[in-house]
C-alpha cells in the first residue's frame, strides 16, 4: 500500500529532528518523565497502615515478631529436652500439644490458634525484613567509599541476612523431615522420639541440623540485642545487660538444639 504521509508532511519531532527555535525564543525543556500519580487508598489514612509504612514501623515489626519466634524456639527447644527422658514422655508431650485446652476447644485447635500466630509472625519477620532493607538502599544507592565500622558492625550483624536465609530454609527442610514426613523414609506419625533418632541418624542430616542451629544462634545473638534498640529501649545503662541476655539466649538456644543430633550421633539418644 501507497504511504500516505510524505516525509515533508510530519513535524520535525515526527522526523527524529529537534523542533525549530524561532528566534529569541528560549529551548523548550526536555520531556521529564511523570512519576504515576497514585490515588490515595481508602486505608491509606488507618494509623497502622501508615505507621508500618515508617522505617520506625517496619524496625516495630520486626522486633515484635522476633519476640514471638525467640518465644517459640525457647519453648520448643525446652519441650525437646523432654527426649531426654524417655520415648514415652517425648510422644505423651507431643500428643499433649495437640489436645491442649481440650475439651473446651476441639481437638488440635489451640494448637493451630498457635501456628497461625507463629506463621504470622514468620512472614511478617521476613516481609519486614526485607522492606527494611530495600528502603535503607533506596536512603544509600551508593555503596559506602571507606571501609565500614567492622568493630561496631560485629560479624553477628553483618551475616543478618545470610543466617536468617539458612534458618528459613532450614525450617523448610525440618518440616518435611519431621512434621509431614517426606524427607524421613522412617517417619511415623505421633512417634517423635523414633522419627528424630531416625533423622540424626543420618550424618549428612545431623550435620545440617549443627549448622543451621549454629547460624541461628548467631541471628538470635544479634536479634535479641537490636530488638531492644529498635522498640528504642536503648538506654546506655542497660546495655551491658542487653548483651549479656542475647548472649545467655543465643547460648541456650545453641547447645539445647545442637545437643539433639549430637546425641544420636554418639548413641546416647538411641
Ligand atoms: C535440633 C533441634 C530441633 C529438634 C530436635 C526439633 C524437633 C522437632 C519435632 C520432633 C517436631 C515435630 C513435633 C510434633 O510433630 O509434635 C518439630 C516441629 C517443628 N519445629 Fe522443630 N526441632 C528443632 C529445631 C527447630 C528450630 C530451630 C525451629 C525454628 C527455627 C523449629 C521449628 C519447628 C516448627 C515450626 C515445627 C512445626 C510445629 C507444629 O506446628 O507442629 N524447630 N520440631
Amino acid at each position: 500500500m501507497a504511504q500516505t504521509t510524505s516525509d515533508h508532511q510530519l513535524t520535525t519531532t515526527q522526523r527524529g529532528h529537534a523542533p525549530a527555535v524561532p528566534a529569541g525564543t528560549e529551548a523548550p525543556a526536555a520531556p521529564t518523565q511523570v512519576a504515576p500519580v497514585r490515588r490515595p487508598a481508602p486505608w491509606d489514612a488507618w494509623w497502622p497502615v501508615r505507621f508500618y509504612r515508617s522505617s520506625i514501623g517496619k524496625k516495630w515489626v520486626m522486633a515484635v515478631s522476633g519476640i514471638v519466634l525467640l518465644l517459640y524456639v525457647l519453648l520448643h527447644m525446652i519441650g525437646n529436652l523432654k527426649v531426654y527422658l524417655g520415648r514415652n514422655e517425648v510422644n505423651h508431650y507431643a500428643e499433649w500439644l495437640r489436645t491442649m485446652l481440650t475439651p473446651a476447644l476441639p481437638r488440635t485447635v489451640a494448637l493451630w490458634i498457635l501456628r497461625t500466630m507463629l506463621i504470622t509472625a514468620f512472614f511478617g519477620h521476613i516481609v519486614s525484613a526485607y522492606q527494611l532493607t530495600r528502603m535503607n538502599q533506596r536512603a544509600r544507592p551508593v555503596k559506602y567509599q571507606s571501609p565500614r565500622d567492622y568493630v561496631a558492625a560485629n560479624f553477628a550483624s553483618r551475616t543478618m541476612r545470610w543466617t536468617g536465609v539458612i534458618v528459613g530454609l532450614f525450617v523448610i527442610f525440618h518440616l518435611l523431615d519431621l512434621t509431614w514426613g517426606t524427607a524421613n523414609s522412617h517417619f511415623v506419625r505421633g512417634d517423635v522420639y523414633d522419627n528424630l533418632k531416625h533423622s540424626f541418624q543420618r550424618p549428612v542430616v545431623a550435620a545440617a541440623y549443627i549448622v543451621a542451629n549454629i547460624a541461628l544462634a548467631i541471628h538470635i545473638y544479634h536479634g535479641a540485642w537490636s530488638m531492644f534498640q529498635s522498640l528504642g529501649l536503648n538506654n546506655p545503662r542497660f546495655n551491658a545487660w542487653r548483651r549479656h541476655f542475647a548472649t545467655a539466649f543465643a547460648v541456650v538456644i545453641g547447645v539445647g538444639n545442637v545437643s539433639f543430633p549430637v546425641m544420636v550421633l554418639a548413641g546416647v539418644i538411641h
